[in-house]
């Protein structure tokens, strides 16, 4: 990999910018089309806002995937230059057709094909040494155009945050942000947007009773109690730690220092008989981004909070309910991406029970690594989010990356692929293994080395698995 150059990397985003405006004023229209996911929906958002700001007017459009078929759609918009947020560097090939009679600007964190043609604008923090799986997500970049195009853009560096926060990027050892993130979250602070302050990190620590925050926790996933708000409520009153000041139900933030510390204290004890490691047990405690522009009393006022609202809403299939919240709707938007977000959790927790209750069939330890066969079980939405759970819930081997597989709806294999940190430390490279190994099977991957995915066709599963197992072994 070659040296960190942030200044090449900035100078990228600068390029970037000048041709979004050069293009506001020729053809006034700019389509984007982001990737559907947390971080795929802030890019694109960002970008949306600074094109409409610069006076040019936009389509954006969440895609799932880039392929033949997204590609037939695409141009059925027709436009002299397309922009494709947080998607695109691992499907430059697939982009090239549009680029012969288009311009092209792909703004995206993805491990990068290694190929470039005339028409293409490729700004990739991967292509100047920046760790696009832990320094920036997608989100960021586009906020470095953005600002580019203009400082008043600086107030998009909140959707930038949700959305580095959204791709897992806060998966440190203090869960913090780090690298251009922290920069985007320093800039935050420099305007009063956000407000960054430690402490227990579950699901509404302001605006939910103690337990419910504990039961909605989903990162990490936490065996017995994620889900569970009896066991929840159960684990807080055995503690002795009230959990109503007169008939008001207590937050997380209303605790006292000494009470939370008990609580911490008595899940190290949970999760370690759980075969928690000291670190996954540390990722309770870290970073809270408080969002100041947001009302009080919302989830949307915690970075990692409107995140997961975000996904649930993708998940869910409401893509435009996600945009919306990200364009600065609020009111009825908010109570149905609420609702969204209650229904998806039910959905996750119904999909992991039976996946645990249909061990071993489901869940199949190999030589080096886990697969996960969700055929039947699981819709191809919701892999992504199963394969990021079960990979962090302690009860599999860390040293063993997890492959979760599902069909798709239209007769192909999807496939979700998670590591933990120190096995990336130790040279893992997930996104590598799927570019490598689809080339081998036929389908498409890429991804990061941490969570990376493919899809590959039907009946190709067996040596698709087969491969995978042997090149986490010997990387390729
Ligand atoms: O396409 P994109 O880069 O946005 O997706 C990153 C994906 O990787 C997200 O689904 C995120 O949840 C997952 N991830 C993970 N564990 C990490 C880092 C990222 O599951 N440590
Ligand atoms: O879909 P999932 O969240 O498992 O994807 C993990 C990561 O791999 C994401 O960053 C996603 O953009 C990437 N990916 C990819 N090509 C695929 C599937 C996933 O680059 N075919
Ligand atoms: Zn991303």
């Amino acid at each position: 990999m070659n040296t960190k150059n942030i200044k090449g990397f900035f100078e990228d985003c600068k390029t970037a910018a000048e041709e979004i405006l050069e293009n506001i004023k020729k053809e006034g229209f700019i389509p984007i089309f982001s990737h559907n996911d947390p971080d795929g929906v802030t890019a694109g958002s960002i970008l949306a806002k600074a094109i409409h700001r610069a006076g040019g007017s936009f389509l954006l459009r969440v895609i799932d995937r880039l392929d033949e078929t997204t590609i037939g759609e695409i141009k059925k918009i027709q436009s002299n230059f397309y922009v494709f947020a947080e998607i695109g560097s691992g499907y430059l090939d697939v982009l090239k057709e549009l680029s012969e009679k288009s311009k092209i600007l792909v703004i995206d964190h993805h491990r990068p094909l290694e190929i470039s043609y005339p028409n293409l604008t490729h700004v990739n923090p991967m292509l100047h040494g920046i760790d696009g799986a832990k320094e920036i997500s997608g989100s960021g970049v586009c906020y470095f155009v953005a600002k580019n195009i203009s400082e008043k853009n600086i107030d998009q560096s909140c959707l930038a945050i949700v959305g580095a926060l959204g791709d897992l990027q806060d998966r440190t050892k203090n869960r913090c942000l780090q690298g251009l993130n922290k920069q985007i979250v320093e800039e935050a602070k420099s305007k009063k947007l956000i407000e960054v302050t430690t402490d227990l990190l579950f699901y509404g620590r302001e605006t939910r009773p103690i337990h419910k925050a504990i039961a909605t926790t989903m990162n990490p996933f936490i065996p017995g109690l994620s889900g569970e708000e009896d066991e929840c409520l159960g684990f807080i009153v055995n503690l002795g730690v009230p959990i109503k000041d007169g008939d008001r139900w207590r937050s997380i933030a209303d605790l006292t220092h000494e009470e939370k510390q008990k609580i911490f204290s008595e899940l190290t004890i949970y999760l370690s008989k759980k075969g928690f490691s000291e670190e996954s047990i540390f990722q309770l405690v870290g970073c809270v981004y408080t969002l100041l522009t947001e009302d009080k009393w919302t989830p949307l006022r915690d970075g990692r909070e409107f995140a997961s609202i975000l996904n649930a809403c993708l998940k869910m299939g409401k893509t435009g309910v996600a945009i919306a919240l990200c364009l600065g709707s609020r009111g009825e938007t908010l109570d149905e991406a609420q609702n969204l977000f209650n229904e998806y959790r039910k959905t996750i927790g119904h999909y992991i029970s039976l996946l645990l209750e249909k061990k071993p069939q489901t869940i199949i330890e190999f030589e080096n690594m886990y697969l996960i066969r969700c055929h039947g079980i699981v819709d191809e939405k919701m892999l992504s989010p199963i394969a990021t759970i079960l990979s962090s819930s302690g009860g599999l081997n860390p040293n063993k990356p997890v492959i979760a597989l599902t069909k798709t709806e239209n007769g192909k294999i999807k496939v979700s692929a998670r590591a933990s940190q120190p096995l990336v430390d130790q040279g893992l490279n997930l996104g590598l293994i799927m570019q490598n190994a689809t080339q081998e099977t036929g389908g498409k991957g890429g991804g990061h080395n941490i969570a990376a995915g493919a899809t590959i066709p039907i009946e190709k599963e067996e040596e698709f698995v087969k491969l995978v197992n042997q090149m986490i072994k010997k990387p390729p």
